[in-house]
């Protein structure tokens, strides 16, 4: 689809060029054309990407890039970004109607991300401006650490590590750090979309049975279930979903006292679809067994937060799509994005609301 829209562009570039050569009938020398070259933009790119990506955008546009490991803070993020036509966020930038409103010359957000509630689609497409994402390309990397953190939890790997690490390794002990099984239990994952789907064909590898609720299409191996019997009937829940208004706090304390005592839940979504009040409750109470989570509210959690010592819980700091190869990838489909907007063609992957 992207190919054929590239083919169309030049297309249309050489008609328009030939107009031009014969306007007016008259023979003339003409000039040797120089390479078609399309006004080069300015951009803002918010965080320094891996791989060569950032090149190509160079090679076509002006391009500032904000050098920091932290992320530029809201003020000077809103001040950079009011004097360029392209920017390049990741999902620390808030992009909100207030900010967008003094940016008269913004075309085109491309979001290194795929999940994209850090920007306001509605501001943006009232003022025209385009909005990317990079799905697909970091699908088996969220779904590789999903799994990772099914695993690590239900097997209770950080109490395991830590105990050698402390000296505590005294002998091999017939019941200590009994876990739970995996391979035959039943997964339910919330929002069957790409990830979860991926997720999905992992957890059939274990012979798992799968339930799913909320969006995506299954297939025969796995059972669309509503909601409450999700939470009833499995051992491990996952969350696919995006952060919206209808899944802000799904798991609230009352869908966490649904769940099995036994069951644990996993996120590797975005942190505010789970009250964590709620979660750090249910997980003193005992109503779950535990929780491993990618994703927090806030980002980054704070260290003294109590969640972080409540027990059964294991929390990493975002790295889903965290490989090299999915980080790449997902570098270069932002600036495709990017370069796709800034020549007023359809991007690969566009997101957008009805306005
Ligand atoms: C990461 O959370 C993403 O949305 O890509
Ligand atoms: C959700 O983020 C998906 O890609 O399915």
């Amino acid at each position: 689809m992207f190919g054929g829209h590239m083919v169309g562009a030049r297309r249309l570039g050489g008609a328009q060029a030939r107009g031009r050569a014969c306007s007016g009938g008259r023979s003339y020398t003409r000039p040797k054309p120089a390479r078609m070259r399309l006004p080069m933009a300015r951009c803002f790119v918010t965080r320094v990407l891996p791989g060569p990506a950032l090149d190509r955008l160079r090679d076509r546009h002006e391009v500032d890039v904000w050098p920091d490991r932290l992320p530029p803070p809201y003020q000077e993020l809103a001040a950079r970004a009011a004097g360029v036509e392209g920017l390049l966020t990741t999902l620390t930038d808030r992009v909100d109607a207030a900010l967008l409103e003094h940016c008269p010359d913004l075309r085109v957000i491309s979001n290194y991300a795929v999940g994209y509630d850090n920007i306001d689609l509605h501001a943006a497409a009232g003022r025209g401006i385009v909005v990317g994402n990079t799905p697909d390309v970091l699908t088996e990397a969220t779904a590789d650490l999903t799994f990772a953190l099914l695993l690590a939890a239900a097997r209770k790997l950080p109490e395991a590590i830590e105990s050698v690490r402390e000296g505590d390794w005294l002998t091999w002990e017939p019941g200590r750090y009994l876990g739970q099984a995996v391979a035959g239990a039943t997964l339910g994952i919330v929002g069957l979309g790409r990830i979860g789907t991926a997720v999905a064909q992992r957890a059939l590898g274990f012979e798992m049975t799968v339930l799913y609720t909320g969006g995506g299409q299954g297939s025969e191996a796995v059972r669309r279930v509503s909601f409450d019997t999700l939470l009833e009937e499995s051992d491990f829940v996952t969350l696919h979903c995006p952060l919206t208004a209808a899944t802000y706090h799904l798991f609230d304390a009352d869908a966490l006292r649904r769940m099995r005592s036994s069951a644990i839940l996993i996120n590797t979504a975005r942190g505010p679809i789970i009250d964590q009040e709620a979660l750090r409750d249910a997980l003193l109470a005992g109503e779950i067994a535990g929780a491993a989570l990618d994703v927090t509210e806030p980002e980054p959690l704070p260290p003294d937060d109590p969640l972080l010592s409540t027990p059964n819980l294991i929390v990493v700091p975002h790295i889903g799509s965290a490989t090299r190869v999915a980080r790449e990838d997902m570098a270069d489909l932002a600036v495709e994005n990017l370069l796709a907007g800034l020549d007023g063609r359809p991007l690969p992957h566009q997101v957008g609301v009805a306005v």
